[in-house]
């Protein structure tokens, strides 16, 4: 039966991870997945996630199914996190939300949603780059990707008039796709002026608008100034959709704890949503695990545990700052005669060095670094025992 099955390509991302594992190369450097590790190069598990746990075990919980939407209390938190505590929308209970299976999840149960809505082959607009997995999950959903301008090769930043342009172009009342804070792969975001211009530019065109918030907490250390794209897009009427994910921000990859929300016109509104977005989750996977969203649970519904994790969160961040700019300052130090700024000015996990697919093959080839072939670099696995190596592998292909 499966004779004439061809070999299918390995994931752009996780196929890194498949090849890094099988590198027996003592030197070899994992910089594909953007996952975090601690400066001695191991996964990091937060203080306050093991306090949660802790809480859970003496609670002694049940192992019941979740219901389709998943565990009410987790959404109300999630949403509160990204919407803000006092946020109208909330309490105008005109916000239809339900947990995820992380943010992919979000942005599949969403796709599926629209392609039932407006049709199979409905257009979503998404930024040129974007997250690799966007593409799949939005065609595997039954839309049409279509890609805006967005990063500017020639000054490593946005390309905001390219961007405008093309949100001005798109058939009127269409959906588009924004990254709400560091935007992956590029660590390049608009500014507040910038956000504030497109809200008004989006609804004068009627445009959906879908956040995808995979870093809240990443980007800057501060979830609440992350959260500032989202809010201003409410604040100006937008329904906005959102997607979220606790993968990178709580350190719960493996848990696939995210939620996704959309915002409507009134309360009834949000109930027909979710009606409608139950439908579609549970012929796909009946309901979602439970342990993550309890552990986000415990998190956030304790004041001085969010606090303690906002701390933690921040210290992630700060410490991929830190290694931006011992990157930058050895490939200096070394003589590149290139220009290595933007790795200072990009925010969030990932890099975008600009290198080359050549390049990057020769630095995977030679150097045992495991980084995606468009020139991502996770700057989560970048410690300060692995940074000199890593920079002089990229001096020595690019020089
Ligand atoms: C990444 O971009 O590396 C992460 O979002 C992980 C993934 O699933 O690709």
């Amino acid at each position: 039966v499966w004779s004439e099955m061809p070999m299918g390509p390995p994931d752009p991302i996780l196929g890194l991870t498949e090849a890094f594992n099988k590198d027996t190369d003592p030197r070899k450097v994992s910089l594909g997945v953007g996952a975090y590790r601690g400066d001695d190069g191991k996964p990091l598990v937060l203080d306050t996630v093991r306090k949660a746990e802790k809480i859970m075990l003496e609670k002694a919980l049940n192992h019941e199914y979740a219901g389709i939407v998943g565990l009410p209390d987790f959404t109300k938190l999630s949403l509160a996190f990204a919407y803000g505590k006092n946020a109208d929308v909330l309490k105008e209970r005109r916000v239809a939300g339900v947990q995820t299976l992380s943010g992919t999840g979000a942005c599949r149960v969403m796709g599926e949603l629209m392609a039932r809505f407006r049709g199979q082959g409905t257009p979503i607009y998404v930024p040129n780059p974007t997250w690799g997995n966007h593409i799949p999950i939005f065609k595997n959903s039954g839309l049409e990707v279509r890609k805006y301008r967005y990063y500017d090769p020639k000054t490593v930043g946005l390309d905001f008039q390219g961007l405008l342009s093309d949100v001005q172009a798109a058939e009127d009342d269409s959906l588009f796709l924004l990254h709400a804070c560091a935007h992956n792969p590029t660590g390049v975001d608009p500014t507040r002026e910038q956000w504030a211009e497109l809200s008004k530019l989006m609804k004068a065109k009627k445009h959906t608008v879908f956040f995808d918030c995979a870093y809240q907490g990443f980007a800057s250390g501060d979830s609440e100034k992350d959260a500032w794209a989202i809010r201003r897009f409410v604040d100006d009427g937008h329904c906005i959709a959102l997607a979220q994910s606790f993968a990178k921000n709580f350190g719960l990859y493996g848990e696939r704890i995210g939620a996704l929300s959309v915002v409507c016109n009134d309360a009834d509104e949000a109930a027909r949503v979710t009606s409608q977005l139950k439908l579609v989750i549970r012929p796909m996977y009946s309901n979602p695990p439970i342990y993550g969203a309890r552990l986000v649970t415990e998190v956030l519904s304790d004041p001085a545990l969010t606090q303690e994790w906002s701390a933690e969160c921040k210290a992630m961040a700060d410490r991929i700052i830190s290694m931006r700019t011992e990157l930058r300052s050895c490939l200096e130090r070394l003589g590149s005669k290139r220009s290595w700024e933007h790795i200072t000015s990009q925010i969030g996990m990932f890099c975008y060095t600009g290198l080359t697919t050549e390049e990057v093959l020769k630095i995977r080839g030679d150097a045992h670094i495991y980084f995606t072939n468009d020139g991502r670099i996770s700057m989560a696995g970048v410690t300060t025992s692995n940074v000199e190596y890593i920079a002089k592998s990229i001096f020595t292909v690019t020089g």
